[in-house]
């Protein structure tokens, strides 16, 4: 009995040991793996810090901080302006790296900084100042910092001192957005690009403006609106968007750039990098932020339209509004946001497959340069520079939490090693003037604290996300998804008040976009179930509001020509950042 009872006991233990053993080499493996996150976002922390500590020494409170000098520069009115034309005599800077720097601040866990920070702002900053900004950049890095801080710091989950803070970013806030309410007031309602915050819009102000300067302003207006009440700010960004929109060519493209005052195209020519790119963007997250099915219309046709002429293979050239004819060959490195956006889309399989290109180029030049040459396999002769941009590691944040897939955290080690070993110096991060020879220039963007730091931190540590949906500006300030913001419509989005832009044909949402060949048709294979269908593709969703309760509802991804998932929260392959 008791030799067969340590008989049965030895095999017993066997059978665990075997049973067991992949489950300890796995927790191992996973062990071994969070170890290396954890060490991958202390190193993204320390970037941050000897970013944000070497700005607050050597440059705050002046706009940005140049690194090789241990100096500052005062940069908002530079933003955008190439020619450096109209630079204030007498303006020391709006703390523009620090109004950048606090929802990192909140993502990081530094409670007691931005509270500092806050306070520092709410006594010392004013917008009054004679100095003439862009509207778009000053949209999505001061307002929409402004903006993301003060929710940030109204949720209670971030531990802030509630006592302390009243308000004080808000109020900020809506004295910036009031001063760019008189860019709006044009006989288009399409925004001047320019704005002087003193004094409005300055005499004989250049009409000139881009897709994006007029279509990226919903996300930071809708939000200022909702939190005070003033409808003023969403109606005009929303009736800038509705007035771009009907501009649109036959195919449902856009051009670059435009005039504010004639409502006329000036470049016909566009694609997904510089002046257009947000445009996308927002109509995907004003969607997904308000919920208003008018975005989605708008931004589905749009993406097909992009699909279906920009899109060659993973890569994206540019092509004429109003031909759909390839005009320039030439990848940007504005253009790796795209992925991350399909992402949200739902279109893993094609965000993947652009993603890929865009990193084999990270690896060849070591980062990414500004422009390059798709057709003759080479650098743009001028634009060889990298100034620290974060789109690769935006895209490759989203793709990692979509899939999970461990390979995007090596990316995320590549990008930080490159940062690390070409661009850190005593004095902060230096942008890459010349990928060739990686000589540096004396400037560190602000985006680099608001974005690329943050990307990479949650990259490594997504607990920030767990439990609250957010959509990230294309400044990199979260927005939290709240359903009150799904309901709430105010009078101002009367669509009677303004000239209808919705053509009949546009209406007809339940067109197959198979019908319209996103996807370069292989063979005809008419009447065969959708599933199988191998190359035509992107199905619509069953319900036109892309609502869901089973996959089988979901209409075929445009790349892969698969089902689209139905998410848990309940829609078509629309992937939010789900706890
Ligand atoms: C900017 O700084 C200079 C030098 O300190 C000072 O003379 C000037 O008044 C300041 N300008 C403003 C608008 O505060
Ligand atoms: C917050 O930031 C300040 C300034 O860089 C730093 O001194 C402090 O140690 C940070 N605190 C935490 C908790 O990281
Ligand atoms: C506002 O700026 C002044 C001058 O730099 C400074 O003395 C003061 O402490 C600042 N306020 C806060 C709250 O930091
Ligand atoms: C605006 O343009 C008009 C006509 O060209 C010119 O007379 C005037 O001086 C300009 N004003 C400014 C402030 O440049
Ligand atoms: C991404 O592409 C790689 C290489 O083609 C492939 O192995 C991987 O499965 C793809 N991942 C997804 C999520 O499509
Ligand atoms: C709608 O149009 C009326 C009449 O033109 C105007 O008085 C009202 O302010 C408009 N409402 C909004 C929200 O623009």
């Amino acid at each position: 009995m008791s030799d067969r009872k340590s008989t049965l006991g030895f095999a017993s233990w066997l059978l665990l040991f075997i049973a067991i053993s992949p489950l300890i080499l796995a927790s191992a493996v996973s062990d071994g793996a969070a170890a290396k996150k954890r060490f991958m976002r202390e190193e993204v922390r320390k970037m941050f810090y000897h970013a944000y500590d070497n700005y607050m020494i050597h440059a705050f409170p002046h706009d940005e901080l140049k690194p090789l000098t241990k100096s500052f520069t005062d940069s908002l009115s530079e933003l955008g302006n190439l020619k450096l034309e109209h630079l204030p005599q007498n303006y020391n800077g709006s703390a523009l790296t620090l109004i950048e720097s606090l929802s990192s601040l909140v993502v990081l866990g530094n409670i007691t900084e931005f509270e500092r920070a806050v306070l520092w702002l709410s006594e010392n900053l004013t917008f009054n100042v004679d100095a003439r900004i862009n509207l778009f950049e000053c949209n999505i890095r001061v307002l929409g910092g402004l903006v993301s801080a003060h929710i940030l710091a109204t949720d209670s989950t971030h531990r802030l001192s509630q006592s302390s803070y009243k308000n004080q970013l808000l109020v900020l806030a809506e004295d910036l957005g009031r001063r760019f309410l008189p860019a709006f007031d044009t006989p288009s309602g399409l925004p001047y690009a320019w704005i002087n915050l003193k004094y409005g819009v300055m005499e004989n102000e250049t009409t000139e403006t881009s897709t994006s300067g007029c279509g990226s302003l919903i996300l930071e207006m809708g939000a200022l609106s909702r939190l005070t009440g003033d409808s003023r700010f969403e109606a005009a960004a929303l009736r800038a968007l509705r007035k771009l929109w009907s501009m649109r060519s036959p195919l449902n493209l856009l051009g670059t750039t435009l005039d504010v005052v004639t409502g006329e195209w000036m470049e016909y020519s566009s694609g997904i990098g510089a002046g257009v790119d947000s445009f996308y963007e927002y109509l995907m997250k004003a969607y997904i932020l308000f919920g208003r099915d008018e975005y989605w219309d708008m931004f589905q046709s749009s993406y097909i339209a992009v699909q279906k002429y920009f899109r060659h293979g993973p890569w994206y050239h540019e092509a004429d509004m109003r031909t759909g004819k390839a005009t320039y060959w030439q990848l940007t490195s504005l253009q790796a946001f795209w992925p991350g956006l399909q992402v949200l889309l739902g279109d893993v399989a094609a965000a993947n497959s652009s993603h890929r290109e865009f990193f084999h180029v990270w690896e060849k030049f070591g980062v990414i340069p500004e422009r390059y040459l798709l057709d003759r396999d080479m650098l743009h002769p001028t634009e060889k520079y990298y100034p620290l941009r974060p789109e690769l590691a935006e895209s490759t944040l989203y793709l990692y939490q979509a899939t999970k897939d461990p390979w995007y955290l090596e990316v995320g080690e590549s990008i930080v090693n490159s940062l690390n070993r070409y661009t850190k110096v005593e004095g902060g991060f230096a942008s890459i003037k010349d990928v060739t020879s990686m000589k540096l220039e004396d400037h560190q963007h602000s985006f680099f604290l608001a974005e690329m730091c943050k990307y990479l931190y949650l990259l490594f540590d997504d607990s920030f996300l767990v439990g609250q949906n957010y959509v990230f500006t294309t400044e990199g300030h979260l927005l939290p998804v709240k359903r009150a913001w799904h309901e709430r419509l105010p009078e101002a989005y009367i669509p009677s008040n303004w000239t209808s832009v919705m053509s009949a044909k546009y209406q007809a949402k339940h067109a197959s976009a198979m019908s319209l060949q996103v996807c370069p048709s292989a063979t005809s294979r008419t009447g065969v179930a959708p599933h199988a269908v191998e190359s035509a593709c992107h199905v619509l969703d069953l319900l036109s509001n892309h609502r869901c309760m089973a996959d089988e509802e979901c209409g075929i991804d445009s790349t892969t020509c698969r089902q689209r998932t139905c998410s848990m929260a309940g829609y078509c392959g629309l992937w939010l950042f789900v706890a």
